[in-house]
């Protein structure tokens, strides 16, 4: 599929009054403001080696990938092994940018809107779910994670990269103190969460690397990598 093709594609899902590039009612100014100074404050972070981290995730992802809470299409430029790419979020802002990530993509893309809580894909059609610096700010990460097991296919593979709670004691306990005043900032994010823990669960892991991102601000610096596979029951 061409990618100005997938990118009609989208439309099918979008709600009505939410839509992307035509800059509906849902698009404040507010979130095109915040959209566009994610992606400065993202570029700086990947340009300080984080980039790798995010092509390492996504570069052999194959099949029908679902990615969750894309945001403003960080990683659509990175994937090679993809028949398809759906990028899903929320925000009509960070998803008009995700569209104009999406035209760099080597492989077809097309970008919806939606919520993890709530996939709008059937059981088991999906070959790889992958959560991009997302799960520190879904709402409800059990109920996110359950979906992503719902619409992998056993066998489907789960590829998070994330942000998380420390390891470190006395930074988890300041992150635990800064928990709310940090979700004002970023919008719901929460940086103390035990996301690979949760994450994989319910999975058999493949992979799994801790490490910290130096450029990041102190309290989100220990981040995740990580690859973990559907089981068959
Ligand atoms: C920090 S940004 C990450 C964006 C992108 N994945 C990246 O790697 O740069 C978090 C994203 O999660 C999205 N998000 C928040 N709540 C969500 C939900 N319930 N379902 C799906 N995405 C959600 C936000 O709209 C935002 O785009």
């Amino acid at each position: 599929m061409s990618n100005a093709r997938a990118t009609e594609a989208w439309r099918k899902y979008a709600k009505p009054g939410g839509l992307l590039g035509d800059g509906g009612p849902s698009m404040s100014l507010f979130g095109k403001v915040y959209a566009r100074c994610y992606d400065q404050f993202m570029d700086r972070i990947d340009r300080s080696g984080a980039a790798e981290h995010r092509r390492r995730l996504v570069e052999e992802a194959g099949g029908k990938v679902l990615e969750i809470g894309a945001g403003t299409g960080k990683n659509l430029p990175l994937y090679r092994a993809a028949e398809l790419v759906v990028a899903l979020d929320p925000d009509p802002a960070m998803l008009a940018r995700a569209q104009d990530a999406a035209l760099e993509a080597r492989v077809p893309v097309e970008v919806v809107e939606g919520d993890a809580r709530a996939l709008p894909f059937p059981d088991a059609s999906i070959d790889a779910v992958v959560f991009s610096l997302v799960l520190c700010t879904v709402p409800d990460l059990d109920r996110a994670i359950a979906e992503a097991r719902r619409v992998l296919r056993p066998g489907g593979t789960l590829r998070f990269y994330e942000h998380v709670r420390a390891a470190d004691p006395r930074l988890a306990l300041w992150q635990d103190l800064l928990e709310r005043p940090w979700g004002w900032v970023g919008r719901g994010c929460h940086p103390n969460r035990d996301t690979a823990a949760v994450a994989t669960a319910r999975f058999s892991v493949l992979s799994l690397e801790e490490f910290d991102i130096p450029a990041m601000p102190w309290i989100v610096r220990p981040h995740v990598i990580g690859i973990a596979e559907r089981p068959a029951a």
